[in-house]
């Protein structure tokens, strides 16, 4: 499995990561996304998966999800990718040629802070199948209620829209004084925008 760089990588999946790779249950790469060099040697390892976090978490790094996802089909590597911090309001990596997306629903998906969940989303069917029988077996469920509280996201648009448009504001007022950016932002055209 190719992943983020250890460092641009939200903690707990990077401590999963390391923890069932030293059991030997895979190997892991954590690379830097953005370092074709460094992307390009991993590749060469054949991976299986490959898990892109972007932005990622605590960086805001941005990776180009739809190149990644084409190198990655050229060696049959199927692609994550943890869309925790955009939700699909702001991107939808599914289109962008992504095999599967990650969502920490305790997030922005729920909104209110009162469900902790998360959820996998496949573009095959037969993934979607298998995930479902893994889910039966394996894994806690949301609670009628947890599942109510993550699908309600009537409001999600909303409150992306607003988010998005102070941390515009925020940019330009940084522009207008003339104070060096200290905000890291997500996608090199929100300047534009
Ligand atoms: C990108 C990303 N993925 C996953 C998680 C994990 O979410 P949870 O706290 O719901 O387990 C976080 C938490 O901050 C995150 O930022």
């Amino acid at each position: 499995m190719i992943s983020s760089s250890r460092h641009n990588c939200y903690g707990g999946t990077c401590r999963l990561l390391g923890l069932r790779a030293a059991r030997r249950q895979f190997e892991v790469a954590f690379v830097d996304q953005n370092d074709p060099i460094a992307i390009e040697a991993a590749f060469e390892r054949i991976p299986a998966l490959v898990l892109i976090e972007t932005p990622s978490n605590p960086l805001m790094r941005v990776v180009d999800i739809s190149e990644i996802a084409r190198r990655a089909k050229t060696v049959g590597a199927e692609v994550a990718v943890d869309n925790t911090f955009l939700s699909p309001a702001l991107q939808q990596p599914i289109t962008l040629g992504a095999d599967f997306v990650i969502h920490s629903t305790t997030k922005y998906l729920n909104g209110h802070s009162d469900v902790i969940g998360g959820a996998v989303v496949a573009a095959k069917e037969k993934d979607a199948e298998d995930q479902q029988r893994v889910d039966y077996d394996d894994s806690e469920r949301f609670s009628p209620a947890g599942r109510g509280g993550s699908e309600e996201s009537d409001d999600l648009p909303c409150r992306r829209s607003t988010e998005w448009d102070g941390g515009r504001r925020s940019m330009m007022i940084t522009d207008q004084h003339h104070v060096p950016p200290q905000i890291t932002v997500p996608c090199s055209d929100f300047r534009d925008k």
